[in-house]
């Protein structure tokens, strides 16, 4: 199988990588954290930079000019630079499924910089998209009953949720809520019961968002919604309450959704980089066109960066090449994503998804086994919930777990100095992670508090604080569309970079295939067909279940 890693002219074996970085680490690793803001008085400006509406700081990072040196080389014998360049020019960087992932492109369509292989199919695909949002906001298009809509369910899962969902959440304070949006996503019958409970019937319009319009869960939500409306109205003819936006328009008409109210997207659009796409409809619907194109304007500035700067100040790829040190030389597996802006505590799941689902794999791109560890698990939460929970383990815990502290340096809500003590909180925490306190400088102070010796050295050992752990502090001045695009394009290309030095297609995401299949089998076991092929342990899981419902 052929990819743009064959075609690039520098290579680097797996084991290679993986020695490379080894070495590096060894030197590295002697240095603490805390020594190398002593060494370097500049250090804070050396490693950060501004990126759009986007500062970002990398200085508590394990990272000197040598190193960065040597990981930009690695880079470069992984060939990330050419895969980038091969990215935009829509070569089929996503192998497996025969596709571009050119998402620059998308990007580019809000700042009029359309470029010489522009795809005509991304035209039409905005041009739908902004004449529906145009005629649902002036009531052109109206409900079944002769109404203004005044609510949106987005009815898609993963990447035809998590973005949309995101968006929504984070613009919450800036809009004067044109459509107020609602997500249904799980199969779980509570999800479209609650939903329908809270919306009225006869101003309620539904987005079907599914790229393959063949996903069990957005065709049953959909289907739940449908009969829902009619029983609700009083009438068949609900066909003016559903959109679709998918890759298959054909199947979404075979659906029931009228052809004019299908915005088609591009086959090559994958579901976890859609949102800069026609799947975006839920955020032009309750945010406003102009909103969405500041989402794209963001993402673009991040685009320019990215194409212009070596790989010594790309901001993103930096971010992308210390995931690889992390995760390969240092051991580490996973990362925690820490936004202190409670406007994007929807990020982490969103990063889950986009991470996770790119770069969870042990097949490189040409199909032979990765040889080195690849993409770790992404978790978080908002701050400062979290330091009332997992925070003990970030810095006391037995494993040491890269962080993101994300923060907006405005509030939309100021109230006293509520907004900053949450700034206080979210750079003490990279301050102590990075710092630690020492056994010794505790059991000083305890001792001069009055505590007696013996007593005093037991308790330094529980309160000594190991630090030495790293951290990036991503601001922004205020939460908005055109910093939120930025943010969500600079973990694209930290990801790209990431599976680039890796090898692998992070485009493609076959390993949730089969978990699918095998619950459309396990629907007939379920209904009472006995199964004799299935493990023990499956059918017992079963017969509980048809216990439960024969009771
Ligand atoms: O199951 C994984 C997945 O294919 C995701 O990649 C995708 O975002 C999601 O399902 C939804 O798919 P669709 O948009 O085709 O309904």
């Amino acid at each position: 199988m052929s990819t743009a890693v064959d075609q690039a002219p520098a290579q680097l074996s797996d084991r290679g990588l993986q020695t490379q970085l080894t070495e590096l680490a060894r030197d590295a690793a002697n240095t603490p954290l805390k020594h190398r803001f002593k060494l370097d008085p500049q250090r804070a400006s050396t490693f950060s930079g501004q990126i759009g509406p986007l500062f970002v700081d990398y200085a508590k990072h394990h990272l000197d000019a040598g190193i960065l040196s040597g990981l930009c080389a690695l880079a470069r014998q992984r060939s990330v630079p050419q895969q980038l360049d091969a990215l935009r020019a829509g070569a089929k960087l996503n192998n497996t499924e025969d596709r571009s992932a050119n998402y620059p492109c998308l990007r580019r369509w809000a700042s009029g910089d359309t470029g010489a292989k522009h795809d005509p199919a991304i035209d039409s695909m905005y041009s739908k998209m902004e004449a529906l949002v145009a005629a649902i906001h002036e009531g052109t298009h109206r409900s079944s009953t002769g109404q203004t809509f005044t609510d949106v369910v987005n009815i898609g899962i993963g990447g035809s949720d998590f973005g949309p969902r995101l968006v929504c959440d984070a613009l919450s304070n800036q809009h004067a809520n044109t459509l107020r949006p609602h997500f249904a996503a799980n199969i779980d019958p509570s999800v479209m019961t609650e939903i329908l409970a809270r919306v009225p019937a006869e101003t309620t319009l539904f987005i079907v968002a599914s790229k393959s319009f063949g996903t069990q869960e957005s065709r049953c939500n959909a289907q739940t919604a449908r009969a829902w409306l009619q029983s609700a109205l009083g009438t068949n003819n609900v066909d003016a309450h559903f959109v679709a936006v998918s890759s298959k328009p054909e199947a979404a008409k075979a659906f029931g959704i009228s052809e004019e109210l299908i915005i088609p997207a591009p086959e090559w659009v994958g579901g976890r980089f859609s949102v800069w796409s026609g799947f975006g409809l839920a955020i032009a619907l309750y945010a406003g066109m102009d909103s969405f194109r500041a989402l794209l304007k963001g993402g673009y500035a991040v685009d320019q960066h990215v194409a212009s700067q070596p790989l010594e100040s790309n901001i993103p790829l930096i971010l992308g090449m210390l995931d690889v040190w992390y995760r390969n030389a240092w051991g580490m597996t996973s990362q925690a994503v820490l936004p202190y802006e409670h406007h994007l505590k929807l990020l982490p799941i969103y990063l889950q998804q986009l991470f996770m689902e790119s770069a969870g794999k042990s097949v490189k791109a040409d199909g032979g086994p990765t040889a080195s560890a690849t993409g770790g698990v992404i978790w978080g939460t908002e701050g400062t919930n979290g330091q009332h929970s997992f925070h003990q383990l970030l810095h006391q815990g037995s494993d040491a777990i890269p962080c993101d502290f994300i923060a907006s340096l405005s509030s939309h809500n100021p109230i006293g100095e509520q907004h900053q003590a949450l700034i206080a909180n979210c750079f003490s925490q990279s301050l102590v992670l990075m710092q630690g306190q020492a056994a010794a400088d505790i059991e000083q102070d305890l001792i001069t508090s009055g505590m007696d010796a013996s007593a005093a050295q037991q308790l330094a050992q529980h309160k000594a604080m190991p630090g030495n752990r790293p951290s990036t502090t991503i601001l922004m001045n205020k939460l908005d569309a055109e910093s939120l695009g930025a943010l969500i394009a600079l973990y694209e290309y930290r990801l790209f970079a990431a599976s680039f030095m890796w090898g692998i297609n992070p485009f493609d995401q076959w390993g949730v295939e089969l978990g699918k299949q095998i619950s459309e089998t396990l629907m007939a076991s379920l209904s009472g067909d006995d199964n004799a092929t299935l493990d023990s342990s499956t059918r017992e899981l079963i017969a509980r279940y048809r216990h439960a419902q024969d009771a």
